[in-house]
């Protein structure tokens, strides 16, 4: 399938093998990810290359790869439908990152919020590798023409920054190489938030473990996390319009409707004037019916390491069938290439 500029359809999409996997990154990201291998072509990365721009431990990297590469495929991400692979394998990736670090302009970077965020007061202190981030993203995203990149609401800014470097790219050298990438960035769980804090994003950096659900906490586990979760000093309001004003209620409420694929509206009437305990009782049974599977198949793969090595082998391979080819003609169109 092509669109209308003769690109193929292409969706890609990267995780940070960094800290484990959240609530956060299933709904916001991987789960929508199914789906759509089957309408597009599609690549999800293992962001290995990402990972590193804050100090890993290397053992522990390899085992975070193998735990998002497992959790790819429980959550039912099918490897012959899709590739699943390392982006440390796929040395295209880097290297047209370079290229692009010379087409994307310091002042882009220096409005990335992200960057802000994540170097704090520390910035003269935090690697370039970190400052640079958003061009290998954008990197990762071009060198296979993708079309589609299915995100959580927070890289939508790196995904906007990718659209600046793609038009520039094109236009410098004007030749249409690149597509504008799509975002799809889906409503319901966009933004999952903290159990402790409906302000904040759940994320893997938060001090407290009880902020976010871990798609290998045990049901034990899900059901104290929930039970501790933040609630809102009223009840669950009788008005929709009134969740407004009502962060936790918002995010608890959000997580279930997300969980059982429902419209938010839907859930919410189902909870309207009730009680958080009444919520948080059902919402922990479907907490478990959702994660348990993803946790005890993720186990079983990561317990075979044989089968993921094949998977990320035979993934990074045929994705190298594409860069290369990427590569090529940004090589010749920037005058790289081999010929004199
Ligand atoms: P990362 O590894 O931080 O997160 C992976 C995916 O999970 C989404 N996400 C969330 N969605 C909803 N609520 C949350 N609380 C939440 N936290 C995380 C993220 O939006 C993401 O989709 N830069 C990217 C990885 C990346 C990438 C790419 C993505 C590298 N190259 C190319 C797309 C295309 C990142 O750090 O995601």
């Amino acid at each position: 399938m092509s669109n209308k500029n003769n690109f193929v359809n292409r969706v890609l999409s990267g995780v940070q093998p960094t800290g484990g996997l959240h609530l956060g990154n299933y709904l916001g990201a991987i789960k929508n990810f199914v789906p759509l291998q089957e309408k597009y072509e599609s690549l999800f990365c293992v962001v290995d290359l990402h990972a590193i721009t804050v100090w890993q431990e290397p053992a522990e990297l390899i085992s975070k790869k193998c735990e998002v590469a497992a959790a790819f495929i429980a959550s039912g991400i099918d490897p012959k439908k899709s590739l699943i692979f390392n982006q440390s394998q796929v040395p295209e990736h880097s290297q047209l990152a370079w290229i692009l670090n010379c087409v994307a302009r310091m002042g882009w970077l220096n409005r990335m919020t992200q960057f802000k965020d994540k170097a704090g007061k520390n910035k003269e202190n935090v690697s370039v590798g970190l400052f640079a981030y958003p061009i290998l993203m954008a990197s990762d995203i071009m060198i296979y023409k993708a079309t589609h990149v299915p995100v959580g609401d927070d890289q939508k800014q790196h995904l906007e920054l990718c659209r600046d470097i793609v038009l520039k790219f094109n236009n410098d050298f004007q030749k249409e190489i690149f597509p504008l990438p799509e975002p799809i960035i889906l409503k319901g769980a966009a933004r999952v938030m903290s159990l402790r804090d409906g302000l904040k994003k759940m994320s893997k950096s938060d001090v407290s473990e009880y902020s976010r659900i871990m798609l290998t906490d045990t049901n034990d586990i899900i059901a104290k996390k929930i039970k501790k979760a933040k609630t809102d000093a009223m009840p669950i309001p009788n008005k929709i319009k009134e969740l407004d004003g009502m962060p936790e209620a918002s995010n608890l409420l959000s997580i279930y409707a997300a969980c059982e694929d429902q419209e938010l509206s839907i859930a919410f009437k189902k909870y309207q004037g009730k009680n958080f305990s009444d919520l948080k009782s059902d919402l922990t049974e479907v907490l478990i019916k959702t994660i348990s599977p993803i946790r005890e198949e993720m186990s079983k793969l990561t317990d075979d390491s044989n089968y993921l090595q094949e998977i990320l082998d035979s993934g990074s391979q045929r994705a190298r069938i594409i860069a290369s080819e990427v590569l090529k003609e940004v090589y010749d169109v920037t005058g790289l290439s081999s010929k004199v």
